[in-house]
């Protein structure tokens, strides 16, 4: 394992994909951690991330020479190679001249271990105030800035190095080299993080916890649940049984996908329960977005109770006791929430939010340490078709959050239609994974006046909202070629009765959020 320390920036998880981009597995700690926990998990490497903060800061995390001192490689980033000169009896100074964005950086080493074979000028992103000056004794210095007299320094035989750029960000140019010079040549790591390892580990582990125990696992259509139930039928086989919620709330072809694709790509048992007259009874009436989120919610905790009573029922009924429910954690969700200090928490007994209190399960988690790329590797590893391994993100209401206005089964059959053209005209100009996502929104409670054939209509209009992000925290609209929209707005208004109007949405998130409820 390397370790990413995280001083407290959005640049760890980014540092930490990108080693594991290389090849080599990371894992992120917060600064907080004492050194001796840091040094306890046998770490290979440490990075240490940039971080907001001026190293001169009253609040400024600091690091103690101990973590330099333990013989394990270290790599400071930016705030994290302040607080190494700092610590080794380097100066940093306060000189208050920012550099930041697209830097010219000097290599004036270029035998030296980070740097070796990559040109002597490179473009490299900087975000700093403060600057390192003099290197701690033992160093050399193997880059300089404009700004930063020392950008780079490294001590070969102490294994320590330092850089005050982004390795990490796509700006720098030859920033994923560096760190695979650190890791390789520097910490001396092999590439063994490969999608095949990590199918047979998470195999491994999940045999491990489970046992001869029973699994349930809900299917929500979505990459994360397919992937992670995939995983635990290739680990347990028939201990398995998933539960798939048809909520009517689904696009074209999903609910296909989920009980005739993915069944026959993994073998898994699944139990289906057509839901969907339920939540349109249940949704009724209602147009206000916080209410019909509640209410989706609401009805799926019930209606997916009711199916693990039954599961456990049946199960019971041949001897046999379901104990785990199997969630498709990813890794970032646990950092966020603070849990990525400790492993020993897996294990513990969940009660699962909104389960009754008689239905306890333990948590099975297969992808509580990958990144959602990492996910969709080992779901093609695992052979699920590419509808589901590249689905685009979709919301948990689904459908029922994109017609502004009451969810009727109509409205949920013009807008399945629309969306599927759109869905349809993308993928054959092959933009599918250059967007995020692109929902399709029937404004239900819209008309406008048209003309078709030699008729007035007035019908509805149905917006386009591509994006692209990152994260979907922010978002971009994309910027779709024409001819693309084009054959959109024309098919879904000569195919779609009652919508006669086609409007793209150009709104950046912030302030706009992706969906329009
Ligand atoms: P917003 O609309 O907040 O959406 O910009 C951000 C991302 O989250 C998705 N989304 C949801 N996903 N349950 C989900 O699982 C939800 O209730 C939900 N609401 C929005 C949305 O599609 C986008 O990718």
């Amino acid at each position: 394992t390397v370790l990413v320390v995280d001083f407290g920036a959005q640049y760890a998880q980014l540092i930490a994909r990108r080693v594991r981009e290389a090849r080599v597995y990371s894992e992120i700690v917060p600064h907080s951690m004492p050194v001796s926990e840091m040094l306890a998990r046998n770490p290979k490497a440490i990075i240490l991330s940039g971080g907001p903060a001026s190293v001169y800061a009253d609040d400024a995390p600091a690091m103690g020479p101990e973590l330099f001192q333990a013989g394990v490689p270290v790599l400071g980033i930016c705030y994290g190679f302040q607080a190494m000169a700092l610590a080794l009896g380097g100066t940093v100074a306060n000189t208050g001249q920012r550099e930041y964005g697209r830097t010219a950086l000097t290599v004036t080493r270029g035998g030296s271990t980070l740097f070796q074979g990559t040109p002597e000028e490179q473009s490299v992103w900087m975000s700093h105030g403060d600057a390192c000056t003099v290197a701690p004794e033992g160093f050399v210095v193997t880059a300089t800035s404009e700004r930063a007299p020392v950008a780079a320094f490294e001590n070969d035989e102490a294994r320590l190095y330092g850089t005050q750029h982004h390795p990490e960000v796509m700006h720098s140019s030859h920033g994923q080299q560096l760190l695979e010079h650190f890791l390789y040549r520097g910490a001396g790591l092999t590439p063994s993080w490969t999608t095949q390892n990590v199918v047979e580990e998470s195999v491994r582990a999940v045999r491990a916890q489970v046992g001869d125990k029973r699994v349930i696992c809900g299917l929500s259509g979505g990459v994360d649940s397919a992937v992670a139930a995939a995983l635990v039928q290739r680990a347990v086989g028939d201990q398995l049984t998933c539960v798939f919620v048809d909520h009517g709330l689904l696009r074209e072809g999903e609910p296909q996908q989920v009980e005739k694709d993915f069944v026959a790509a993994t073998g898994v048992q699944l139990k289906v329960v057509d839901a969907q007259q339920r939540f349109l009874t249940a949704l009724a009436g209602v147009s206000d977005p916080e209410q019909k989120r509640k209410i989706i919610g609401r009805e799926f905790i019930r209606v997916f109770e009711q199916a693990a009573a039954e599961v456990v029922a049946e199960a019971g009924a041949h001897g046999a006791q379901v104990e785990y429910l199997v969630q498709g954690t990813l890794y970032p969700d646990v950092v966020e929430s603070g849990g990525g200090t400790g492993t020993a928490n897996i294990k513990s007994h969940h009660n699962v939010g909104g389960l009754p209190d008689d239905l306890q399960f333990q948590l099975v988690e297969p992808l509580r340490r990958l990144f959602k790329d990492e996910v969709r590797k080992v779901g093609e590893e695992l052979g699920l078709p590419a509808e589901i391994v590249w689905r685009q993100p979709f919301p948990g209401p689904g459908l029922g959050i994109r017609i502004v206005g009451e969810v009727t089964a109509e409205r949920l059959e013009l807008l399945r239609k629309a969306d599927a053209i759109a869905r349809e005209e993308l993928t054959r100009a092959g933009l599918d994974r250059d967007i995020w996502q692109c929902p399709v929104v029937l404004l239900a409670d819209v008309r406008s006046v048209g003309v078709q054939g030699d008729a007035r209509t007035y019908g509805h209009p149905v917006v386009l909202r591509p994006v692209s992000s990152e994260d979907a925290m922010t978002a971009d609209w994309s910027r779709l070629p024409y001819d693309v929209l084009a054959r959109i707005s024309t098919r879904i208004t000569n195919e779609v009765p009652q919508v006669n109007r086609v409007v793209l949405d150009v709104t950046s998130k912030p302030p706009g959020t992706i969906e329009w409820e």
